[in-house]
């Protein structure tokens, strides 16, 4: 490692000025605390160059995560797709710990790291791999449908893999060819999906009792009352809501979808039932519309934070590399592969 020489004040304050017209001084980050994440963010763009690393960070990620250091930003799809592509010696996941776990099964002769440990997910805790193989012993022949908030194990098990922003389209098409299918592990997701496809609950479609402790808590009760306080509001909630929230709402879909449908809409407010980083990301992409505020944190994607960042492009340390079974991994990229097929093809369905 070449020797750490401190960016001088001029440095110091370009990168300030760069961070808080990023969006970060819109979202109110104080003189102070621009000043101490523009030292950490030079000092990991250094060293991003030097151990030829790329990071990608989750939507949900902290505004000095997306804005100061990330290569690249999306939802769950996207990133996986960016981390393909990729011609990185390492890469750095400002994410959780599946999310990590995608990016190695899809890069195998690559290392990644986990910036933080304790970065899990509800969901992916919901289930293991010994549940699927009683559940496809339970119900032979189904198709296992996996979303993608899983572990390496559980997408090994698992025929496909589907995101928030491909499950309707993907589960379309295999109903061409199977009568009934298995979504696991996210139980709100499913129902939600059962209703869309017009599919039987417990027959035509199984799904698992697996939820987001996120999501699970919105109360859909109180979308009356942001209707009456924010006249026109444009109310969107993620996919991994519960059932009556999304029929309350006017747009259900993935982070990306409720970008896109920010993006190419013209309403006076919009309120988005979902993790809070969407919510400042938003504000900084178009700071022409507004929000209402409202937040809930997921405390694993909130665990990681620039010093830690850092930390792991310094020391590289061992514990915080993923590192996964080869045999495993070709198993679980065949799954993420025909998300993959299935989630570009272009043919009717
Ligand atoms: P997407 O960004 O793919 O919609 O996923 C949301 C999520 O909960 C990730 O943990
Ligand atoms: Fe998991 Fe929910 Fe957090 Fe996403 S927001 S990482 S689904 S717990």
């Amino acid at each position: 490692m070449t020797k750490k020489s401190s960016p001088g004040p001029a440095a110091l304050a370009n990168e300030v000025d760069r961070l808080a017209a990023s969006g970060l001084e819109a979202l109110g980050y104080t003189q102070a605390e621009l000043e101490r994440c523009a030292g950490l963010t030079l000092e990991i763009k250094r060293l991003k160059a030097e151990r030829e690393a790329v990071i990608p960070a989750h939507v949900y990620q902290r505004a000095e995560l997306i804005h100061g250091v990330a290569d690249f930003t999306g939802d769950s799809y996207k990133l996986a797709k960016d981390c393909v592509g990729t011609t990185a010696k390492r890469i750095v996941f400002c994410g959780v710990r599946f999310m990590a776990e995608t990016a190695k099964i899809l890069n195998p002769d690559k290392e990644v790291y986990l910036p933080a440990l304790e970065a899990g997910c509800s969901l992916a805790d919901a289930i293991t791999g010994a549940d699927v193989r009683k559940l496809k012993a339970k119900h032979p022949g189904l198709p296992v449908v996996s979303y993608i908030n899983t572990t390496a194990d559980v997408k090994a098990e698992s025929d496909v893999i589907v995101t928030s922003a491909n499950a309707p389209k993907i589960l379309r098409k295999l109903y061409e060819k199977h009568s009934a299918l298995i979504f696991l592990p996210d139980e709100w997701m499913g129902r939600n999906l059962a209703a869309e496809l017009g599919k039987k609950l417990g027959s035509e479609l199984i799904i698992w009792k697996g939820k987001c402790i996120v999501h699970e808590n919105f109360d859909p009760g109180s979308v009356k009352l942001y209707r009456k306080m924010y006249p026109g509001v444009k109310i969107l909630a993620h996919t991994e809501c519960s059932p009556a929230l999304v029929k309350a709402v006017d747009f259900t879909g993935g982070t990306g979808d409720m970008m896109k449908f920010v993006e190419g809409t013209n309403a006076p407010t919009y309120m988005l039932v979902t993790e809070c980083g969407l919510g400042d990301l938003a504000r900084t992409r178009y700071p022409e519309k507004t929000f209402v505020p409202m937040c809930r944190l997921c405390p694993y994607m909130k665990a990681t934070d620039l010093a830690r960042v850092k930390d792991v492009l310094e020391r590289l340390p061992a514990a915080h590399r993923i590192e996964l079974d080869r045999g495993l991994m070709d198993r679980a990229r065949r799954s993420i592969e025909r998300m993959f097929e299935l989630a570009e093809d272009t043919t009717k369905n």
